[in-house]
């Protein structure tokens, strides 16, 4: 097959570096580019500028759509990606729904959260099996399009439970390539995964088996996906797939150059004033989302004000949940939920100057750094979490050192265990005993504490976690 642009190191994820919105302002509407944040974009972003490399990733609205129509040559314009060769496939706006929201994040994403709550759920039916083959669909899109970059031999780092399918679909297409799958959720045990159909649980394992190296944020997710590949495959891992275990740490650099700017130090200004001075700060950031846990977080909050009345008007719980995956109901509910709780945690014990849960819900990177930067306490309690990358870079940015109340199910506790004051997620009791336990650390340890957390959430940054991704599967 001939290569398009000859690319010898390829990257494949649902969501890319660059996301576009349409501005109502042109005649045809004019396309303004935006970079997306986070860890798993500086990490990929590790694939650098040269001509050899290329993105591919979907288009995920209208902006982005737009966009893919006008670009030359099936590549985006380097202006707007900072000069990386980024392929944005326009794949038919029904597969994509059907694929991203149906199955990647209402199945796949609940299996390996373990989020299901019977009696209703799961229901795998035949709008399931509808939606299954759109997911295939989606994956075969990659799957041509990667073919079509790839130089002979080149090297491809399919990301994520999007594109499971994607590496033997490759594989059979390209044999020439080396391929690597990456996982950045947890992975669910075996007696969770089995919910699937059985055909489907294999499809899927097989999916992730047709690359050279199926690979996980956590020992923990690694072994589960090996204990799945037991029960539901005859073969096991077969010998040609390797398993690999790679941590993704903070990007310290970044984080602490982006926190100093003029734009957060305005919000922390604004922050402080609405936590009112000299109170302490109880800051969680997270996307508003099941797995993260949000509204056990608030309860357990509830119940720390009532134990510990000496906390109230001394401390304000300060909670970014910014909406996520909004067209699927159970994600709105959750954020009305979210909403609600707060809200009625603010008229039971709120004063005249006192307003104990601070919510906003507008993604503001800015405004988040400059809570991280305030932040006393770090609440990250999620149900499960590949890794959680809140919890590593609160203590990298706070200005004055913070305790980390950390759940035992994010895959950040292999690391941050033994310097984070560690919880069940579940428990809001016990989630309160530690938030009380972290407000009242003496300031020496805390800072200790801190430091240490610091060390560890830096220790992988996300260039070495992509690089040793690379290396990896040249051996
Ligand atoms: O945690 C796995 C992950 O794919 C992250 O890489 C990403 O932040 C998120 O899930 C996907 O979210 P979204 O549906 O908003 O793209």
């Amino acid at each position: 097959m001939a290569s398009r642009h000859g690319a010898e190191v390829l990257v494949a994820s649902n969501r890319g570096p660059v996301s576009y919105e349409v501005r109502p302002d042109g005649a045809d509407g004019s396309l303004h580019a935006k970079r997306g944040g986070g860890g798993l974009v500086s990490g990929l972003s590790a694939i650098g500028s040269d001509a050899s490399a290329v993105w591919v990733c979907a288009a995920l609205g209208d902006g982005d759509r737009e966009a893919v129509r006008r670009a030359a040559g099936g590549l985006l314009p380097e202006e707007d990606t900072g000069g990386q060769r980024v392929r944005m496939l326009d794949i038919d706006a029904a597969v994509f729904a059907d694929a991203y929201n149906g199955i990647a994040n209402s199945v796949l994403w609940f299996v390996h959260h373990m989020l299901y709550q019977t009696p209703l759920e799961p229901v795998f039916d035949a709008g399931f099996r509808r939606q299954w083959a759109s997911y295939r669909a989606y994956n075969e899109a990659f799957a041509r399009a990667l073919a079509e970059e790839a130089a002979p031999g080149a090297a491809v780092l399919i990301q994520d439970y999007h594109l499971a399918l994607a590496p033997r679909m490759l594989r059979e297409l390209r044999p020439d390539l080396r391929i690597g799958h990456f996982s950045h959720t947890p992975w669910a045990p075996p007696d969770y995964f089995r919910l699937l159909p059985d055909d489907i649980a294999a499809e899927l394992l097989e999916g992730i088996l047709g690359a050279d190296r199926a690979a996980f944020l956590t020992r923990r997710w690694a072994d589960a996906f090996t204990d799945c590949c037991r029960a539901v495959l005859d073969s096991g891992v077969p010998s040609g797939t390797r398993i690999g275990v790679h941590g993704l740490g903070a990007d310290a650099d970044f984080l602490r150059e982006r926190a100093h700017r003029e734009d957060v130090g305005e919000r922390m200004a604004a922050l402080r004033a609405e936590i009112g001075e000299g109170r302490r700060a109880i800051v969680r950031v997270d996307r508003t989302e099941l797995s993260k846990n949000i509204v056990r977080g608030l309860l357990a909050y509830r119940e720390l004000l009532e134990d510990h009345p000496e906390w109230r008007e001394r401390v304000v719980h300060v909670a970014f949940a910014y909406p996520s995956r909004q067209d699927l109901a159970v994600y709105r509910d959750y954020t009305a939920e979210v909403q609600r709780v707060a809200d009625e945690i603010n008229s039971t014990f709120g004063t005249p100057g006192w307003t104990p849960v601070v919510l906003h819900v507008k993604d503001d990177f800015a405004r988040s750094l400059a809570a991280y930067r305030l932040a006393d306490v770090a609440l990250v309690n999620p149900i499960r979490d590949g890794m959680n990358l809140v919890a590593k870079e609160v203590p990298v940015v706070s200005d004055e050192g913070c305790a980390l109340v950390l759940s035992r199910e994010a895959g950040a506790y292999e690391e941050l265990g033994e310097s984070a004051i560690v919880v069940n997620p579940y428990d809001i009791g016990g989630t309160a005993r530690a938030l009380h336990e972290a407000l009242t650390l003496p300031p020496a340890e805390r800072a200790d504490r801190s430091k240490q957390l610091a060390a560890a959430a830096t220790a992988l940054p996300p260039t070495r976690w992509f690089l040793d991704q690379l290396t990896a599967l040249d051996d």
